[in-house]
C-alpha cells in the first residue's frame, strides 16, 4: 500500500481511490465539489469510519474552495450547507460526525477573518485530520502489536485497513506493526457480505504488503475457530459508546458470540474519535440501513427473486461483555470500558 493512498487533496481537488474498483481497477476520482464528496461516501467509493471524516472535511473545503468573490454571508452558507449535507450521508461512523464538528468550530472561530484566510484555514485543519489520522492509527499498531503473540492466527472482519483510514489502518495497522516487530502472523478475512470489502480491500490490501492472509466465506468463521486455526479476532469500529458497546460492520456481533464460545480474544482497533462519549451504551447507535439490492444483486446480477423482502443493516453493535480489549491511539482500555475509555480520553 505504499504507493497507493486513499485519499489527498491535489491542486485545489480531492483525489480519491475507487474503492468501488478494487481490487481490479486502480482508479483515481479526481472531485472538485462537495456534492461530489457526498456521492463518493454515499456510494461507498470511500469508506471506513475514518476514511469518511477525513473525506467529509475535504468536502468542506471544497464547497468554498472556488467560491470567488462571494460576499461573506454567501460563502458561509456554502460551508454551512455542505456540512449538512455531508452530516446525512452515513449514520453510524461517529468519526464522520467528529470530523465535520472540527471543521464547523474552524468556520466559527474565523468568521471575521478575509475569506481567502477562512479558507486557508479549513484546509489547514482537514489536511490536520488526516495527517493525524495516519499518526492515530500508527500507535494503535504500536499499542495492539502487543496483544498479538509471535505466531498469531487472527481473523478480521470487512476492511479496518489503510484504505479505510488515512492510510496505515487500524485493525491491519495492528497486524502490520506486529509483522514489523517480526512477529509470524497469519490472518483470516471474512469475505463481508455484502460489498465485500473483506474479499475486496482487506485480502488486497494484505497481499499488497506480503502479510500471509487466506480468505475465508462470513459462515465458516465459526468452523474455523473450532478447528483451532484462530487464536485472536480483531477489528475496528465505527462507533463506541462509553460503555465499550461496539458498532461494526455486520457480522461482527456473531463473530464476538462465537469467539467468547471458543476462549479466543477479541479485540476491537480504533482512534478516540471513534468513540461516543454522549452515548451511555450502544442501544442508541444509529445503525444505517442499506440498499435491498446490495443483497439482491451481485453488481447488476440478480440473485434473489427481484421482490423477496430484504433486510439490510450495515452494521450490528457487539455488547461491551464480549470485548477483552480496546485498542486507542493512546493505550489499551480493557473492561470496565466505562473507566478505561474515560481516562485514556482524558490522558495527556
Ligand atoms: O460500510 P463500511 O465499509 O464503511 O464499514 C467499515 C467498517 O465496518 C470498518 O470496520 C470500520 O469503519 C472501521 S475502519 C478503520
Amino acid at each position: 500500500m505504499e504507493d497507493l493512498y486513499t485519499i489527498k487533496w491535489h491542486n485545489g481537488k480531492v483525489r480519491i481511490l475507487d474503492q468501488r474498483q478494487l481490487p481490479n481497477d486502480l482508479v483515481l476520482l479526481e472531485i472538485s465539489d462537495h456534492r461530489g464528496i457526498v456521492n463518493a461516501i454515499n456510494n461507498m467509493s470511500i469508506r471506513g469510519a475514518p476514511a469518511i471524516g477525513i473525506a467529509a472535511a475535504f468536502g468542506v473545503v471544497l464547497s468554498v474552495w472556488s467560491a470567488g468573490d462571494t460576499d461573506r454571508p454567501t460563502f458561509l452558507e456554502k460551508a454551512n450547507t455542505a456540512i449538512k449535507e455531508l452530516k446525512e450521508t452515513r449514520p453510524t461512523a461517529k468519526n464522520l460526525f467528529w470530523a465535520l464538528e472540527k471543521m464547523r468550530l474552524v468556520l466559527t472561530r474565523n468568521l471575521n477573518r478575509p475569506l481567502g484566510e477562512i479558507k486557508k484555514a479549513l484546509l489547514f485543519e482537514a489536511q490536520r485530520i488526516l495527517d493525524d489520522d495516519i499518526k492515530r492509527c500508527e500507535n494503535i499498531g504500536k499499542y495492539g502489536a502487543t496483544l498479538l503473540p509471535d505466531r498469531a492466527f487472527v481473523l478480521t472482519h470487512c476492511n479496518a485497513g489503510a484504505l479505510a483510514t488515512g492510510g496505515y489502518g487500524t485493525a491491519l495497522g495492528v497486524i502490520r506493526a506486529a509483522v514489523a516487530a517480526g512477529k509470524k502472523i497469519k490472518v483470516y478475512a471474512n469475505e463481508t457480505r455484502p460489498l465485500w470489502q473483506g474479499a475486496r480491500l482487506t485480502s488486497f490490501e494484505l497481499l499488497e504488503d506480503d502479510i500471509d492472509v487466506t480468505l475465508i466465506v462470513d459462515s465458516a468463521a465459526g468452523a474455523v475457530m473450532r478447528e483451532g486455526k484462530i487464536n485472536i479476532v480483531l477489528v475496528g469500529a465505527d462507533r463506541i459508546a462509553s460503555n465499550g458497546d461496539t458498532a461494526n460492520k455486520i457480522g461482527t456481533y456473531s463473530l464476538a458470540v462465537l469467539a467468547k464460545k471458543h476462549q479466543i480474544p477479541f479485540y476491537v482497533a480504533a482512534p478516540l474519535s471513534t468513540c461516543d462519549f454522549d452515548l451511555p451504551n450502544g442501544s442508541s447507535i444509529p445503525i444505517e440501513e442499506r440498499d435491498a439490492d446490495e443483497i439482491r444483486r451481485i453488481d447488476s446480477m440478480l440473485i434473489a427473486p427481484e421482490d423477496v423482502k430484504v433486510y439490510n443493516p450495515a452494521f450490528d453493535v457487539t455488547p461491551n461483555e464480549f470485548i477483552d480489549a480496546i485498542i486507542t491511539e493512546r493505550g489499551i482500555a480493557r473492561p470496565p470500558f466505562k473507566t478505561t475509555l474515560s481516562e485514556l480520553k482524558n490522558k495527556t
